[in-house]
């Protein structure tokens, strides 16, 4: 049974050829992030996030680069929002840096900061592209970290705090707010990985996923106990949710893809729409554990609108005795012939509807939006500056066709977010890998579509994609 949202899906030959017609109304958007896009870092009273003392510390991203500058999307915003609706991009998906709304991450609101969205959700609503905004894409405010950070649980409150100041000052034109980006890689910054704040105990990576939780509950609460007319849009959360597959039919291949699936997605998914951990998972765990106290899973399972799910890859897990404290190894697959990204990300198109059918039923039905997809690639401009990207435009169309067949199976999508907008700051790796629709030549900071940039125009212009 198809829900009334998904009429309009079909398939068409048109001259032999197969046209996959997406649903009416399905939103098609591309996305970008706070630290990776806007720099402007310490401009009109921002303050210091992790990322920026991160990058700053030196030693931890590729040739010393920082998001200081990034596409210098603070001054240039106007003229991207232009861009935005030469493409035809129905949403715009963006983060908040919360240290320029609130520079020590709580107290003083700081309104030159707020009035940079302010006008930027104006902008977009007069070129009728619909927001979709992320309140923690990673850049939590130094201030709060020099508190301990998301292993403190006063962070529930701060974030909550930060949040209602957001949703009374832009919700009027919102339409999809998500709480965090990504939570895991959020705590992998305590757990142990190249991610800010850079620390690397595994037990404070694991307190940092329970107050994700906790905070992201009590941002949904303080969405839903405000005045409606400030309320206008949906509110879920943007998860990592990649395809992770048993390498053999072993047992103890089994169990470790057990295992990854709870470490990377069922330690958010359950709480929140279970009210309840991963049991096994937790005993796993052992003294790694975090606390749970009386009322805190009511607090993360707080009803939601919708659940944003970013897809990139698949990954074989098999069992390692030398695999950390999970005991796993895990290795990228591609689809043959299909090769990796320039990331050495492995290309697996199917994963991603694979990855639907398996998350749809935990999220109770409720909508999906696609909220990052995409690739980097070793783009190669001519001198113009443009770029025949067919690498990332067939990586994007592959993707597509596994969405619909999806949605013809009757999971509710509501939408697809490519990752990204334009070429940016990619974390650890710096300015190398690029993953944009649209190129940015740092030095000029120029903007050229590239030729999947314009592929996406039409798809949205025809709300369709041909096999
Ligand atoms: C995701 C992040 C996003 C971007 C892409 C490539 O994990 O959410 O900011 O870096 O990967």
């Amino acid at each position: 049974m198809l829900t009334p949202r998904q009429s309009g899906i079909r398939r068409v030959y048109n001259a032999g050829m197969l046209v996959r017609k997406f649903p009416e109304g399905f939103l098609w958007g591309a996305a970008t992030s706070a630290y990776q896009v806007e720099g402007a870092w310490n401009e009109d009273g921002k303050g210091e996030s992790v990322w920026d003392r991160y990058s700053h510390r030196g030693g931890r991203i590729a040739r010393g680069e920082t998001g200081d500058l990034a596409c210098d999307h603070y001054h240039r915003m106007p003229q991207d929002v232009r861009l935005m609706k030469e493409l035809g991009l129905k949403a715009y998906r963006f983060s908040l840096a919360w240290t320029r709304i609130l520079p020590e991450g709580r107290g003083r609101v700081n309104p030159k900061g707020l009035g940079f969205y302010d006008r930027l959700l104006d902008e977009l609503a007069a070129a009728g592209i619909a927001a979709n905004l992320t309140l923690d894409h990673w850049d939590l405010p130094q201030a709060l970290q020099d508190s301990g950070g998301w292993e403190n649980r006063d962070s529930a409150d701060w974030f909550a705090d930060y949040a209602r100041i957001a949703f009374d000052a832009l919700g009027d034109r919102a339409a999809l707010w998500a709480t965090h980006n990504e939570p895991m890689v959020v705590a992998a910054g305590y757990g142990g990985g190249d991610f800010a704040p850079g620390l690397s105990d595994a037990a404070a990576g694991y307190r940092a996923v329970h107050n994700l939780n906790r905070a992201h509950g009590a941002a949904v609460k303080a969405f839903r106990e405000g005045p409606p007319a400030k309320r206008a849009g949906k509110i879920g959360i943007v998860l990592d949710l990649h395809c992770l597959r048993p390498a053999t039919g072993a047992e103890e291949d089994r169990l470790a893809c057990e295992r990854a699936i709870d470490n990377a997605q069922s330690v958010f998914l359950h709480p929140i729409f279970r009210a309840k951990y991963p049991e096994a998972f937790m005993e796993w765990l052992g003294p790694l554990a975090p606390e749970i106290r009386p009322g805190d899973l009511e607090l993360c399972s707080q009803p939601l609108d919708f659940l944003g799910m970013n897809h990139y890859f698949t990954f074989d897990v098999r069992y390692n005795s030398r695999g950390g404290h999970l005991k796993l190894s895990q290795d990228f697959v591609s689809e043959p012939g299909l090769g990796r990204t320039d990331l050495g990300w492995g290309i697996n198109p199917q994963g991603l509807s694979a990855t639907l059918a398996r998350i749809a039923p935990i999220a109770g039905g409720i909508p999906i939006y696609i909220t990052e997809n995409g690739c980097a690639m070793l783009d190669d401009p001519d001198d113009r500056g443009y770029v025949e990207d067919r690498g990332r435009l067939d990586y994007i169309r592959r993707h597509l066709i596994e969405l619909h067949k999806a949605i013809e199976s009757g999971i509710d999508v509501r939408g697809y977010f490519v990752w990204s907008l334009m070429d940016n700051f990619e974390w650890a790796h710096g300015y190398g890998p690029r993953f944009g629709l649209v190129r940015v030549d740092y030095p000029t900071q120029k903007r050229t579509p590239k030729l999947s940039a314009r592929w996406y125009s039409e798809t949205i212009r025809d709300n369709a994609v041909a096999e």
